[in-house]
């Protein structure tokens, strides 16, 4: 259950003033309050910086989230309980270690036809599943910032697994440059999330900073811009448990021997801030899923699959 800012109003030192300012800007509850920096609470809300500290802090002990050190195996518990989302592959699933835990970032990278939005686009279905049929019971929220967003392939995909009226539960923002991403993600996601969404698709997480961030010169302020973002998505994800999936693009970089490889896009920054990096694949027929780089599964680690007119299936 969400809990009122208006509960501040019993803590020492923070007045009415600073409530309304908080509502004002579209901060109504201490779930989403505890989120903010002080320095963002500072920008959105005109709260001075002691202040937005002690806000930020109240909110947290309102809530009995003040910090907190696990004993190992009380957290080895926790970790073991985060629910898992199917991806409808069983090798997938099984290469993942079970499905997508909430919580982790989950990046999958490759080039052109390497099936990227045809996943996003299966687990916009699967994560409404219910529990007991490895979905996660819960909406989605499909930020598509290449417009290849298809309602008509989340229509297929859903027959195949039994969901019925499927759209009713995803929401899609079609962001058309870096800003409105922001402001989707920073605005408009805690209410969806809270509202029972459990699950966000950014596909791809990279095209709209290529497209706005041209140059050399304008490489230090887009890496600072995509860490901004992806730091909003685990915060959120953790506070929310839900759910992350992000898509990048790859490009060529000259490896020893004059060969070039394929990497994925945006950096260290992108690199750092998914759990789990997947590399995206197709050879002939079957698409494949490499492990680039995770905390659980091991570097080089793949399975198959192919990708049918109903979504992705085990290769037979
Ligand atoms: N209705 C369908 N039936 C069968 N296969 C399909 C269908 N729709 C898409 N595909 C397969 O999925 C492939 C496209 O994969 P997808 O769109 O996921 O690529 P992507 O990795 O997102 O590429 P991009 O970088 O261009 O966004 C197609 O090449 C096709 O093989
Ligand atoms: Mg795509």
């Amino acid at each position: 259950m969400s809990r009122s800012v208006d509960e501040l109003a019993s803590v020492e030192g923070i007045g009415r003033v600073t409530i309304a300012r908080l509502k004002n800007a579209g901060i109504s509850y201490l779930e989403d309050l505890v989120a903010f920096n002080p320095e963002e609470l500072e920008e959105l809300a005109g709260i001075d910086y002691e202040r937005a500290v002690k806000v930020i802090r109240a909110a947290r002990q309102l809530l009995g989230w003040s910090a907190r050190v696990y004993r190992g195996k009380e957290y080895a518990e926790a970790l073991a309980r985060r629910e898992v989302l199917t991806t409808g592959v069983r090798a997938l699933d099984e290469l993942l270690g079970g499905g997508l835990v909430v919580y982790d970032i989950y990046e999958f990278a490759g080039e052109f036809g390497s099936g990227k939005t045809q996943l996003c686009h299966q687990l916009a279905v699967t994560a409404q599943l219910p529990p007991a049929k490895g979905g996660l019971g819960g909406d989605v929220v499909y930020i598509d910032t290449e417009g290849t967003f298809s309602p008509e392939r989340v229509e297929r995909i859903a027959q195949r697994f039994g969901v019925e009226d499927p759209l009713s539960r995803v929401y899609v923002a079609r962001p058309i440059n870096v800003d409105e991403m922001e402001e989707v993600v920073v605005k408009n996601l805690a209410p969806l999330l809270r509202g029972g969404a459990r699950l966000i698709v950014i596909d791809s997480i990279i095209a709209l900073y290529r497209a706005e961030f041209k140059g050399r010169e304008w490489l230090a302020a887009r890496q600072q811009r995509i860490n901004y973002l992806l730091d909003w998505l685990k915060r959120l994800a953790r506070i929310h448990e839900a759910a992350v999936v992000i898509t990048n693009q790859v490009v060529a970089v000259p490896s020893t021997w004059g060969v070039t490889i394929k990497l994925p896009a945006g950096g260290n920054i992108i690199a750092h801030a998914s759990t789990h990096r997947f590399l995206l694949k197709k050879a002939g027929d079957v698409w494949t899923a490499e492990c680039l780089d995770s905390p659980r599964i091991a570097r080089g680690a793949s399975a198959s699959f192919l990708i049918a007119e109903d979504g992705l299936r085990d290769v037979k």
